[in-house]
Formats: structure tokens, C-alpha cells, sequence
């Protein structure tokens, strides 16, 4: 018998005898109401379709300014940055560490000036920007807001998200700076930070997207992520926030797979178990404290080096699911990730898909069209069952932080990732192109390239920094930014000095450094 992606059996008939149990008021309710397994709107993307939210950066500011030029006029409707790995570890692009990885896999953002840039002609109140940084989120959220402020627009007008998610960092991603204690408590700052100077900013975007990548299954994916959202929810609760103060403001990131059917089953099941555990656990009366509000990208990880365009189709059924199970921001490969960073021509083909989506089928035109089906509710329901047993193995280790430090999610990942593996090498599990209907002789790709020598403008424009800029002014912001981090006050309002003073990221974050520590990982006990 054939089974799901996390391992539940799939019959190769569904009907009424399997959803006995099933009541429609209790595990289905309505759109946009508890618990909210139908969506987080009543008329959803009959409304207002979903946002169409390209990730994209790469090489410098400007470079990376030029492409979400194109993205907008091309009917793009969010901004998702990506920034290269330097930046995400907080060292600034001559820090020695940095050298080879300049503008890699994301662009660089050493300074305010770079910032000022990256969004130079683009209206700040008027499109969303995603960032997707999660050690130094505060510094970057800082500095977009500083350049928002040279805009003339406040705080209050800005949209947007920060991933900010440290603890799947340490999980599966692997930029992390800070040990879990102090990450929480920047965490903490930031959503009080938010709450009161940008109250509409998305404040974390709690992912499973890259456990999914590192070869977690649907129902792993779901229960990890939810346990780290519970974890931040128990944090700011401690840090002495109200649920109903940040909750609304959480955010959440999934992937969309090629098993369609599971994956919508997948979607349908997190929203359903956030909601009660946001309603039964934390006491949330505000219904926006319940709504599991998602991004999703396509599985990057289900794309062939081998036969290239094939992706476009696996992308078109991933991005469908993600429709269908109600995603309210959706990020689509492009079909040349598996190789390099996607040329300007894929780039638009991944948007176009979307595009396709929404205006030439008709799933837009009704919400939730699943509901109801046999097969679907069914996988709803054992995948909610199948997440719950795993978020209560987390509890039984004594929440999301203390199995994170014992090893336990990585380690339950890494063995569905070499089941897949196994299963992949057998032939068992079919990779088109790649296990089976493979061709002799591949067509020959020329992939985009980064231009090595963006390392060394990186560097000249920050020696020029340096020397221009007020040195007493940077080092007095620095030491009122390692006295908060000693102390109790919250860090985000002398960060924002520094960064105004024109202190770099890699200055900010090794303030910090000097005063938290860095996180050594440790191996799994599990
Ligand atoms: N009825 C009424 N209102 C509606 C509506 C409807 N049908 N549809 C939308 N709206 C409203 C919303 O309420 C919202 O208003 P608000 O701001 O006042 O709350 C507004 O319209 C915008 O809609 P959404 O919130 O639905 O959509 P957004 O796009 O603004 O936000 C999000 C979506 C998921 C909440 C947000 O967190 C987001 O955009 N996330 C993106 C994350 C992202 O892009 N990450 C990239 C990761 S890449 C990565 O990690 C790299 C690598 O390692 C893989």
C-alpha cells in the first residue's frame, strides 16, 4: 500500500466509512472563523489573492535593487530579501570570515548606506518587504526603518516581516550567533520593540521550510514548527507581554511539496492546531492570536540539477498546493535554483507560474475547494494526530529549547532525511530524470554568476565608511548598546543609535557577542 510523505498509510479509496469520527462543526467550522482549518478569511483569495513574494538579493545593493525593480513592474506584489552569509552571521564584508562569500547567496548589507540603497525608489509605505535574517533581524528591521524614517514615512506605515526565527536556526539552518538565552530575549525585545514603533511588522516568521529542506517529513514539519512558535509564545509571555499583545503579529513559513493531496491535508491540520493551542493553552481571545498565517516556498529540494526545465512543472503542482491549502504569500522557484542563482528570464517564468495561477485557473474563485472531500479530511486528520504526537514528545523533553539543546528534532530529521535517501537510491521513490526517464547526454546550462570583484567594492565603500563617519559618535553608541545587552533595557533602541551613528553589522552584532557569547552546538543524546 502506498503511504504519505510522513509515513501514514493512503487507501486507494476514500468514502463516508472513513470519516466516522468527522464532525464538520467541530473540525471544520467556516472560512475565517475557529478554527480556521478552511482559512484565516472568510472569502479568502476571492477577496484578495495571496501575495506574490519573490526571495531574491544577490551581489551588492544596487544589483539587488535593480531586480526588485524588475519584480514590481512585473506584477509582483511583496519584496523577500535575501541576504548573502556574511550578513547573516553579522560580520561585515572585509571581516575575514566574509572573504568568498561576498554577495554569494544573497546581497550585502554592511551599513546603513548599503540599506539606503537596497530600497533606493521604492515606496516603503506602499509595498511589504519580507527580510529574511534571523540572528541580527533586529539590526536589519533597524535599518530599514531608519531608511523608512529618510522616507518620510513612520513606523506605523511599515508592512513587512522578519524571519527572526533562531530556533529552527539551530535545528537545520545553521546561522545562528547567540546561545538560545540571550536570542529569546532579543526575540522578546524585538516584539515589544514592533509592538509599540511598527505595529503592523510581522515580528518572526516561524519556519519549517528549512527542517523541510534539511529532510523533514510533513508531519516533522509541523510539529517542530509549532513547538518553536509555542516556545516564543511562552518567552514573550515570561518576558511579561500580554498573548493577545504579539500574538496576532506571529507569522509562520512552510513548504509546499510535490505530493499535492498531504500537503494541503498538511496546511489545513497546522492552522487547525495553532488555533486550539493559541485558544486552549495561552488563553488568546483576540481571534487574530489563533490565525496561523503562512508563507510558503516551493521545495527547493525536490529540484534536479538534471532536465532543469522539469522543474517549471514540479513548481506549478508545488505552488498549487500551497493555493489550495490557503497560503497567504508564496515564494515560487525558479526553475535554474537547482544550479545557480536564477537569470532575470527564470526569475520571471517563477512569478509568471503564480501569475498563471491565479488568474487563468479557477481555484481562486472558491475557498477552500477541498473541503469535505473524503481523502483530504481524512489526511487532515491524521496528519493533525500524527504533529500532536510529535509536539508532545518535544513536551516530554521540556518544550522546543531544551530538545533543540538535547539533539532531539535534528536528530528525528536526519533520519527521515536518510530514509529518503534510501529510498531514492532503490529506485523506490521515483525522481523524474533523474532515477528514471533519464537522458544520456544533459543540454548544456550557462547559469547566472556573481562577479567575485563585488567583494572588493564591498570593502572600498566600507574603508570609506569608516573614515567619513563621526568614530567618537560610533563608539559611545556601541557602549550604550553593551550596557542594555548586560542589563535589562531593551537593546533595540541603542541598536538604533549605533546603526543611525552609522555603526556596521558586524560592529553592532560583535557588541553583542562581547556580552552574550556565541552558540557551540552539541551533539545529539537522542
Ligand atoms: N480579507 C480581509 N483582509 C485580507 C484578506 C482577505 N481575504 N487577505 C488579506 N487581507 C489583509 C490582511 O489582513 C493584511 O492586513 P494587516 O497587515 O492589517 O494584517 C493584509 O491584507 C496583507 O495580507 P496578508 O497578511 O495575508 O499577506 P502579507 O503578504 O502581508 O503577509 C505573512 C503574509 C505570511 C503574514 C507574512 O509574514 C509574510 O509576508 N511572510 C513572508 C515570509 C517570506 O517571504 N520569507 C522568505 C523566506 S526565504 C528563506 O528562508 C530563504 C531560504 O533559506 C529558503
Amino acid at each position: 500500500m502506498a503511504s504519505t510523505e510522513s509515513g501514514i498509510p493512503v487507501e486507494p479509496v476514500y468514502g463516508p466509512g472513513d470519516l466516522t469520527e468527522w464532525d464538520p462543526q467541530v473540525q471544520l467550522g467556516v472560512p475565517g472563523d475557529f478554527p480556521y482549518t478552511r482559512g484565516i478569511y472568510p472569502n479568502m483569495y476571492t477577496g484578495r489573492p495571496w501575495t506574490m513574494r519573490q526571495y531574491a538579493g544577490f551581489g551588492t545593493a544596487t544589483e539587488s535593487n535593480a531586480r526588485y525593480r524588475q519584480l514590481i513592474a512585473g506584477g509582483g506584489t511583496g519584496l523577500s530579501v535575501a541576504f548573502d552569509l556574511p550578513t547573516q552571521m553579522g560580520h561585515d564584508s572585509d571581516a575575514p570570515l566574509a572573504h568568498g562569500e561576498v554577495g554569494k547567496v544573497g546581497v550585502a548589507v554592511d551599513s546603513l548606506d548599503d540599506m539606503r540603497t537596497l530600497f533606493d525608489g521604492i515606496p516603503l509605505d506602499r509595498v511589504s518587504t519580507s527580510m529574511t535574517i534571523n540572528a541580527p533581524a533586529a539590526l536589519l528591521l533597524l535599518l530599514y526603518q531608519l531608511v523608512a524614517e529618510e522616507q518620510g514615512i513612520t513606523g506605523a506605515q511599515l508592512t513587512g516581516t522578519i524571519q527572526n526565527d533562531v530556533l529552527k536556526e539551530y535545528i537545520a539552518r545553521g546561522t545562528y550567533i547567540f546561545p538560545p538565552g540571550p536570542s529569546l530575549r532579543l526575540t522578546a525585545d524585538t516584539f515589544r520593540y514592533c509592538r509599540a514603533e511598527i505595529p503592523r511588522w510581522n515580528t518572526i516568521s516561524i519556519s519549517g521550510y528549512h527542517m523541510a529542506e534539511a529532510g523533514a517529513s510533513p508531519a516533522q514539519e509541523v510539529a517542530f514548527t509549532l513547538a518553536d512558535g509555542i516556545a516564543y509564545v511562552r518567552t514573550a509571555l515570561a518576558a511579561g507581554m500580554a498573548v493577545d499583545e504579539f500574538a496576532p503579529r506571529l507569522s509562520f513559513f512552510f513548504v509546499a511539496r510535490t505530493t499535492l493531496l498531504e500537503e494541503v491535508a498538511k496546511f489545513r491540520a497546522a492552522r487547525r492546531i495553532w488555533a486550539r493551542v493559541m485558544r486552549e493553552e495561552f488563553g488568546a481571545r483576540d481571534p487574530k492570536s489563533m490565525m496561523l498565517r503562512f508563507h510558503t516556498q516551493t521545495a527547493g529540494v525536490q529540484l534536479t540539477a538534471q532536465q532543469p526545465e522539469l522543474n517549471l512543472v514540479r513548481v506549478a503542482v508545488q505552488a498549487l498546493a500551497a493555493v489550495l491549502g490557503g497560503t497567504q504569500s508564496l515564494h515560487t522557484n525558479s526553475f535554474d535554483e537547482a544550479i545557480a542563482l536564477p537569470t532575470e528570464k527564470s526569475a520571471r517564468l517563477a512569478l509568471r507560474t503564480q501569475q498563471v495561477l491565479a488568474h487563468e485557473t479557477d481555484v481562486t474563485h472558491t475557498v477552500d475547494p477541498f473541503a469535505g472531500s473524503y481523502a483530504v479530511e481524512r489526511m487532515t486528520d491524521e496528519l493533525e494526530a500524527a504533529a500532536l504526537g510529535l509536539m508532545r514528545r518535544v513536551e516530554e523533553r521540556g518544550g522546543a529549547v531544551a530538545a533543540i539543546e538535547a539533539g532531539f528534532q535534528k536528530a528525528e530529521i536526519e533520519r527521515n532525511a536518510y530514509r529518503i535517501a534510501r529510498e531514492t537510491d532503490s529506485g523506490e521513490r521515483v525522481v523524474v530524470g533523474v532515477n528514471r526517464f533519464a537522458l544520456e547526454r544533459e543540454e548544456p546550462y550557462e547559469p547566472l554568476r556573481v562577479d567575485p570583484a563585488i567583494e572588493e567594492r564591498q570593502c572600498a565603500a566600507l574603508a570609506r565608511l569608516r573614515a567619513e563617519r563621526d568614530g567618537a559618535a560610533v563608539t559611545a553608541a556601541l557602549a550604550a548598546l553593551r550596557e542594555a545587552a548586560a542589563g535589562t533595557a531593551n537593546v533595540l533602541y541603542p541598536m538604533k543609535e549605533a546603526l543611525r551613528a552609522r555603526a556596521t553589522v558586524g560592529e553592532v552584532c560583535g557588541a553583542l557577542r562581547e556580552v552574550w557569547g556565541t552558540y557551540e552546538p552539541t551533539g545529539s543524546t537522542c
